[in-house]
């Protein structure tokens, strides 16, 4: 890697957004440590890394404290100047309609699951690569969140209890990361991608008009550029609007 040059860490990176992001921040020149659970998995993140030497593969499971504590051992002195957490879960993807997360049929393993990846998770990794974090010149951490996680947009909706609560949860804790932060000089940010045509999109069921990973990464590239220290905090959606809590 350069340098010279800044340094995104993504979560999530073998598909969906997480590669449209990796693609998106390396065509500007970033080094990008492209994380995912099972990148062997992924053939689109190899080709991307075989074509531009500043994307390295590593292994991360955003659900594992262990493998969060090995991805910071290998990274020790490593800036990071942005952490993007993106890596997430909807829900059970061979459960159809959703219904292990719907009253009648909750599980109790499935909300543990979806909890740890989306709400334990990011903020376990940033505390564990806050040092890196600070070693950087830009000094950001971001989380994905989503308008499925507002009280105000969503509080009607119960199709997806354990996503739309972890979201809302997600919120707050990066709300309070941004308070504990703020004073070391990094800036925490809550984005949302919009409604994008990935696979978990299409697990959601919704039918309607979605952005493309590629245009959703580009918008994301942006507002993570144009985020400065005074950021109020608030959640804001790719199109730059503000979304209610
Ligand atoms: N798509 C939308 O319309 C939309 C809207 C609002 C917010 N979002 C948010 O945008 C982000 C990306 O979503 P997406 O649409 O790209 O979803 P996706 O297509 O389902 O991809 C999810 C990604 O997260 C990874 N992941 C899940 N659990 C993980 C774990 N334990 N450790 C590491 N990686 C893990 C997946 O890896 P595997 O390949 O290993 O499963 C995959 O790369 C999420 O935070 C999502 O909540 C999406």
């Amino acid at each position: 890697m350069d340098a010279a040059r800044p340094t995104i860490l993504i979560t999530g990176s073998g598909r969906g957004l997480g590669v449209a992001l990796v693609r998106e921040y390396a065509s500007h020149g970033w080094n990008v440590l492209a994380t995912a659970r099972q990148p062997a998995e992924s053939a689109a993140l190899a080709e991307l890394a075989r074509a531009n030497p500043k994307i390295v593969i590593e292994t991360l499971d955003v659900t594992s404290v262990a493998s969060m504590q090995a991805l910071a051992a290998k990274l020790r002195g490593q800036p990071i100047d942005v952490l993007f957490n993106n890596a997430a879960l909807l829900g059970d993807r061979h459960d159809e309609g959703n219904r292990r997360q719907q009253l009648g049929q909750l599980d109790e393993a499935l909300f543990m699951q979806v909890m740890r990846s989306n709400v334990f998770g990011p903020l376990k990794l940033s505390e564990t690569l806050v040092d890196n974090v600070l070693a950087g010149r830009q000094r950001k951490i971001i989380a994905l969140t989503s308008g499925l996680g507002s009280l105000t947009l969503m509080g009607q909706m119960s199709r997806f209890y354990y996503y739309q609560m972890s979201k809302a949860a997600l919120n707050m804790g990066f709300r309070a990361l941004r308070h504990d932060l703020k004073s070391r000089g990094i800036t925490v940010a809550l984005l949302a991608p919009g409604m994008v045509a990935t696979d978990m999109l299409a697990e959601s069921g919704y039918r309607g008009e979605a952005l493309t990973p590629a245009a959703s990464a580009a918008g994301l590239y942006r507002l993570v550029d144009a985020l400065t220290a005074d950021d109020p905090g608030l959640p804001v959606n790719v199109d730059g609007k503000v979304l209610p809590w």
